[in-house]
């Protein structure tokens, strides 16, 4: 059977990273196990451009019926004051995409490079070996509840609110995700919430450990306050295997993440409605690069396409049942980087389609 796969470029740089990414995925696709059916469509901004809405219906159909969506990025301000009537989701064509299909579970790696050591801004005995997976809670809080609005205020003041809920269900599926993705790697939780200040962050807590302490006692669980915890990746990277976070606190610690790496452009994710099973989800999963839709640099051909490239390894992985495949095309990048190829974002001049080249050409000597 054959993997399906929506490739949603978006606007700015996603195109531009999507079409790398396509074309590592077509060298590669020479050597899995199983063909690969890709189809395109347009996603947000450049939905609306051509169709005047976010997403539209065919588009999400598609995606339901699909395995794995690639997705560049999406937004920009020229589609900033657009309002659309109903939810939080429905303001944003990948907000849509994340809430209809409910990947709740978004896994994002980050690791140092040996050869990018000096393009961070660590010390390299600091960052050196550092290699950690955020587990960003990607359906509930702050960001897609329904208990959110403005209003105005006597006085001519107004308040404006996005209610930041929980609900133990939603706590406990996607701690299982993370404890699972712990025992797969070296089984260090760090759970971060901000109990001490909010009834939300008390909840967390609780069923973080208790879910921990019942069904992952070989897993070690550690919990921090987010202000810490984001203290402490700043001092002591090396040190997180797992993070577990909530939505807002997941986005945040994951941007902070990627100095690890040397540039933003480097992380890929994973957003799924649970693991695998069997070796391959049997739910669609949507595998996009951490970074956004960088206008400032878009369509220069300058954006680093690794983390795009990254993303659809991923989905070899995790939707495709390919590690090995995945594996080599981290390999490859790795290799790339250390012949010197690097685009502007790590310090060098190489172009999008240069580095892309590079890493196909490591790819194909493996
Ligand atoms: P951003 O991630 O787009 O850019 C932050 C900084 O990192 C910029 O200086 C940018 O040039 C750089 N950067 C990001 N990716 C890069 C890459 N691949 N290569 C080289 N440099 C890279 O975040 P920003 O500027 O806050 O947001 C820009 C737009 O993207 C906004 O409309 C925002 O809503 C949207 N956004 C979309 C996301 C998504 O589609 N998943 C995630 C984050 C932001
Ligand atoms: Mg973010």
């Amino acid at each position: 059977m054959a993997l399906s796969v929506l490739a949603l470029g978006g606007d700015g740089i996603g195109p531009e990273v999507m079409e790398a990414a396509l074309q590592v995925l077509d060298v590669a696709a020479g050597s899995l196990h199983l063909p690969i059916d890709v189809s395109e469509d347009l996603l947000h901004g450049a939905a609306w451009e051509h169709y005047g809405t976010f997403i539209r219906d065919e588009t999400l159909e598609r995606a339901r019926q699909t395995d794995a969506l690639l997705v560049g990025a999406t937004g920009g301000p020229q589609w900033d004051h657009i309002v659309i009537e109903g939810g939080a989701e429905d303001q944003d064509g990948l907000m849509k995409l994340r809430h209809e299909l409910d990947v709740f579970a978004c896994v994002r790696k980050a690791r140092a490079w040996e050869c990018l050591l000096d393009r961070t801004p660590f010390r390299p005995e600091v960052v050196s070996g550092s290699d950690l997976v955020v587990m960003r809670e990607l359906c509930g809080g702050a960001m897609f509840t329904p208990t959110r609005g403005t209003e105005s205020l006597e006085g001519g003041s107004k308040r404006a609110f996005d209610l930041n809920e929980y609900t133990s269900d939603e706590i406990a599926r996607f701690a299982r995700v993370g404890f699972e993705v712990a025992r797969r790697r070296q089984g260090k939780v760090v759970s971060v919430d901000k109990s001490n200040v909010f009834v939300a962050g008390k909840l967390w807590r609780e069923v973080v450990e208790e879910i921990g302490r019942s069904e992952f006692p070989d897993v070690s669980l550690e919990h921090l306050f987010t202000d810490n915890a984001s203290y402490q990746l700043c001092c002591r990277p090396k040190d997180f295997d797992v993070i577990l976070a909530d939505n807002l606190f997941g986005d945040l610690l994951s941007d902070q993440s990627a100095a690890i790496a040397g540039s933003l452009g480097m992380l890929p994710s994973a957003c799924l409605h649970g693991l695998p099973e069997n070796g391959r989800t049997d739910a669609p999963a949507i595998y996009e690069p951490v970074h956004g839709s960088a206008p400032d640099i878009a369509g220069q051909g300058i954006a680093n396409p690794i983390g795009m490239i990254l993303s659809m390894a991923m989905m070899l992985e995790y939707s495709a049942g390919e590690s090995a495949c995945a594996h080599k095309i981290e390999t490859a990048v790795g290799s790339a980087l250390a012949s010197g190829c690097l685009p502007r974002d790590l310090g060098g001049n190489a172009t999008t389609a240069e580095v892309t080249d590079a890493v196909i050409r490591e790819f194909r000597s493996l």
